[in-house]
């Protein structure tokens, strides 16, 4: 027997026991006469304690020890005279008996402790390390813990978890997809899925019912902290069902992670807001509602002032920020850099101070008397000692660098609490998102998204006004996941096909089994996936969802262990009738 006990179990009431423990050798220290070892394992941390009086060939033996040997050692479990109160081992220590080197170690090249000094790429380089560190393994416990429950919920209503292929066929829409060429078929792709997305729906078709799967997706997209090119859905359909159906059966999951895996109740049902009012008063479709700070319109209270930034702009906007009047010069000048960031593009930014005695200083005050003002702050809602910032310009993109500037404000305010969380569906989303570049529509969430019954006359009229049966959850600014109803009418869907500028031939290519299958009677049908990296960073309060993924890629999709994606020998090539010719690409 290796062990009798794990390094995290052992208490006051243990003492006496002679025990068996293994791991690794987290830390030395050599007092007196008296070693002191640390030895981890995946529970915790037990001290090991060789002193004088043990015999010499042990304490020969523990000289020996290095940073992360694996050893096993027995000895008596004793009261510690220096208790640690940090760790639920502290109150004891083993007096080792006898010592057994399992395994050696190399210096490892960063520490592995909670704070540790190794860069990203080096503890990417070398992840199996880095997930010897106790708070990387809590992200991975955390993420067990919710795919389980997630399971568990699905499953007691009734949700079948159904596998569907990888190898599929490419129809890029959203983002690339990552293709795998075939060698029994040469000059022929796969791709690797987007998401289960037509498979869902024919397996609707086909009478499950109501189908999940905890699934991998690749999409070959410009990385971000919340964005992997494989990544992991809670991927979900329902047949005979309506929007309201699949809001509350999802909405019914989400709460139901937070109760059993945070301890955290929501009483209240979600609140639910247009796509247009999000954008209207967020200036996004993922609107961060841990905090107020709504958007403000002042444009009719702005014009004929002379003042061309505000006159010229169809959209005047701002944001009051409580108890910033006080904002030095310098702050008000590092906010101006910050929205003219190229990420955000603004070309400036305006202020008004509604200063603690109640008068006004602003940017802008040679263009407005006090009077024109003091309307601005009253229609903010703007109390003595807050401030007011002001952009101009285009309505859409004002709106989203105003949603920046929100954000930047409610981190700078401490409003962004990683422990406080807000949940919001956002319903209402547009079906077709114009594309000035290619002159086409696309869909703005994907082709088979319904359109809301009481806009389909619209379709052919006013085609960028229809509203989607599509919905998002969003999560402290973040979108959680996201779905719709579907089409499940073959016209309709080849309508919608017409619409996105697919020719017949197109989207019979493309699409032709999903179109055929609905000609054998396609439930009324309707779902949403999640993203399960993200749902477990939010959870876990953490910022990119590299850390809740065992071995992720890093921003250039490169894995930084195994160093790939790599080049591939002649002869595999030539197995795949591929040659490839990178000068002639450049
Ligand atoms: P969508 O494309 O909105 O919908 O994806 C659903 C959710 O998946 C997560 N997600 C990602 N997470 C990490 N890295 C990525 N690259 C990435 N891309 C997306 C997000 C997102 O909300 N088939 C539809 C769902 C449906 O209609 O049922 C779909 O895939 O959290």
């Amino acid at each position: 027997m290796y062990r009798t006990n794990t390094c995290g179990e052992l208490r006051l009431s243990d003492a006496g026991r002679e025990v068996t423990l293994a791991g690794w050798v987290q830390r030395i220290r050599k007092m007196g006469g008296m070693t002191f070892v640390d030895l981890r394992d995946r529970y915790g941390i037990t001290q090991l304690v060789f002193n004088s009086d043990s015999d010499s060939e042990l304490i020969e033996a523990s000289n020996h020890l290095g940073r992360e040997y694996v050893i096993q050692v027995t000895g008596k479990v004793a009261e510690r005279s220096n208790k640690n109160p940090n760790i639920p081992t502290g109150d004891i220590e083993i007096n080792v008996t006898s010592l057994n080197i399992l395994n050696k170690s190399e210096v490892p090249p960063f520490t592995i402790e909670e704070d540790t000094d190794g860069g990203d790429d080096l503890r990417m380089k070398y992840r199996y390390l880095d997930l010897r560190r106790p708070n990387i393994r809590a992200n991975l416990e955390l993420r067990h813990r919710m795919a389980f429950e997630i399971r568990r919920y699905l499953d007691s209503k009734g949700f079948l978890e159904v596998e569907t292929p990888v190898l599929i066929k490419s129809t890029p829409e959203g983002a690339r997809d990552f293709v795998v060429p075939s060698r029994m078929n040469p000059g022929q792709f796969y791709a690797l899925p987007q998401s289960p997305q037509t498979f869902k729906q024919l397996l609707m078709v086909s009478g499950f019912d109501r189908y999940f799967q905890i699934v991998k997706c690749f999409r070959d997209e410009d990385l971000r902290a919340d964005r992997q090119p494989e990544f992991t859905q809670i991927d979900c359909e329902m047949s005979f069902v309506e929007q309201e159906d699949v809001l509350q059966m999802f909405e019914g999951l989400v709460k139901h992670i937070f109760k059993y895996v945070k301890d955290i109740d929501f009483a209240e049902p979600f609140p639910r807001m247009t796509w247009a009012d999000a954008m209207r008063l967020y200036g996004s479709d993922k609107p961060d509602t841990r905090f107020g700070m709504q958007f403000v319109e002042l444009k009719d209270l702005t014009e004929g002032s002379g003042f061309a930034v505000m006159d010229d702009a169809p959209y005047v906007g701002a944001i009051v920020a409580p108890g910033c009047a006080s904002y030095t010069r310098k702050q008000l000048d590092k906010l101006t850099d910050f929205v003219k960031r190229p990420q955000v593009g603004a070309k400036g930014m305006m202020w008004v101070k509604y200063e603690a005695d109640g008068s006004i200083k602003s940017s802008v005050g040679k263009f407005f008397t006090d009077e024109q003002i003091m309307e601005w702050l009253k229609r903010g809602d703007a109390k003595p000692g807050d401030l007011m910032l002001i952009l101009a310009g285009d309505t859409m993109k004002t709106r989203k660098q105003l949603s920046e500037l929100r954000l930047e404000m409610g981190s700078q305010l401490g409003f962004r609490d990683p422990n406080k969380f807000s949940c919001l569906w956002v319903i209402d989303f547009p079906l077709f998102e114009w594309d000035d570049e290619t002159q086409r529509y696309y869909a703005m969430h994907h082709p088979f998204t319904s359109p809301n019954p009481e806009d389909i006359d619209k379709l052919d009229s006013d085609t960028g006004a229809v509203r989607a049966t599509a919905y998002d959850m969003v999560v402290n600014g973040n979108e959680l996941g996201g779905g719709s109803i579907r089409i499940h009418d073959s016209e309709l869907q080849d309508k919608m096909f017409h619409l996105l500028g697919l020719s017949e031939e197109e989207a019979r290519y493309k699409f032709g089994f999903l179109m055929n299958a609905f000609k054998y009677g396609a439930p009324p049908h309707g779902g949403l996936a999640f993203g399960f990296d993200r749902f477990v960073s939010i959870l876990a309060g953490l910022d990119s969802i590299r850390d809740v993924i065992a071995f992720p890629k890093n921003n250039s999709g490169r894995d930084m262990m195994i160093d790939a994606p790599s080049e591939i020998d002649d002869s595999q090539l030539d197995e795949l009738s591929i040659r490839v010719d990178l000068d002639e690409k450049k």
